[in-house]
């Protein structure tokens, strides 16, 4: 069954798979999260042209990718033919492919990583990008039997998150706020979620204890001082996800 609310995870979640040491959302990237030591990574999925989910965070060309253009506008068959590593490192990562959502769940699964699956959908197409991930994570966990195995599903788009809740009601779900607005435990009954996700740079100790006395587990974007991962973690936080992955070990305490 579905994990009840709290945290029952991994606490040093690798950003973008491989943080900023190896080029984000890329198979590339969770290789070298897996190499340190890492068990567990947060990345973000946004629908191909033709509806297929891929590994991407901007809706546009031009950062991790080369050229312009959107996303939406571009199959995910092409996708995989673009360079999304030459941008971090070209000598280690040239033609680094934008990895199928499918293949990089099959991959974290044979390799014993545990995943926030975060939604991240082109800007109007929330509901359809909550449906398809939210149905092919189910499907792709179908057989998991361990409930701690499973992924959480977040995102900052409510009704990506309501649309995940309706195809796949079996996977928890965290709501990602980038500041905790006085409507947040409205919220995170609403979607059934398990977890509050939100940026340490805007959370107190005293929303932190109120999140925990409701209840809810405390996920953290994105800490990558050492010291202010212990402060967060003194306030209750459970979880956080770091671009450091060279500098967090998975017993981090
Ligand atoms: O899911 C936490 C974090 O990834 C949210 O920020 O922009 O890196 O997706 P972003
Ligand atoms: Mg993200």
């Amino acid at each position: 069954g579905l994990p009840p609310r709290g945290w029952h995870y991994e606490r040093v979640v690798a950003h973008r798979g491989g943080g900023i040491i190896a080029p984000e959302n890329t198979l590339a990237g969770m290789r070298v999260a897996h190499a340190h030591g890492l068990r567990a990574v947060e990345f973000d999925v946004m629908l191909a042209s033709d509806g297929v989910p891929i590994l991407m965070h901007d809706p546009k060309l031009g950062r991790t990718l080369p050229g312009t253009g959107n996303i939406a506008d571009i199959s995910s068959s092409v996708l995989q033919t673009m360079d999304a590593g030459s941008w971090r490192d070209p000598h280690h990562y040239k033609g680094e492919p934008v990895p199928l959502f499918v293949d990089v769940v099959r991959w974290l699964r044979a390799n014993d990583m545990w995943a926030n699956i975060e939604i991240k959908p082109y800007p109007g197409k929330e509901i359809e990008t909550g449906e398809v991930v939210g149905r092919m994570a189910a499907e792709l966990y179908a057989d998991e039997t361990r409930p701690l195995a499973l992924p959480v599903i977040s995102s900052f788009s409510i009704d990506a998150l309501a649309a995940a809740q309706r195809t796949a009601p079996g996977l928890p779900r965290g709501l990602l706020l980038n500041k905790v607005t006085p409507d947040w435990a409205e919220l995170l009954e609403r979607l059934d979620c398990i977890a509050l996700h939100t940026s340490h740079a805007n959370l107190t100790p005293e929303i932190a204890a109120q999140v925990k006395k409701a209840g809810y587990g405390l996920f953290c974007y994105t800490v990558n001082d050492p010291a202010r991962a212990r402060e967060i973690l003194s306030w209750g936080v459970d979880s956080f996800c770091t671009d450091r992955i060279d500098l967090f070990a998975r017993d981090f305490s």
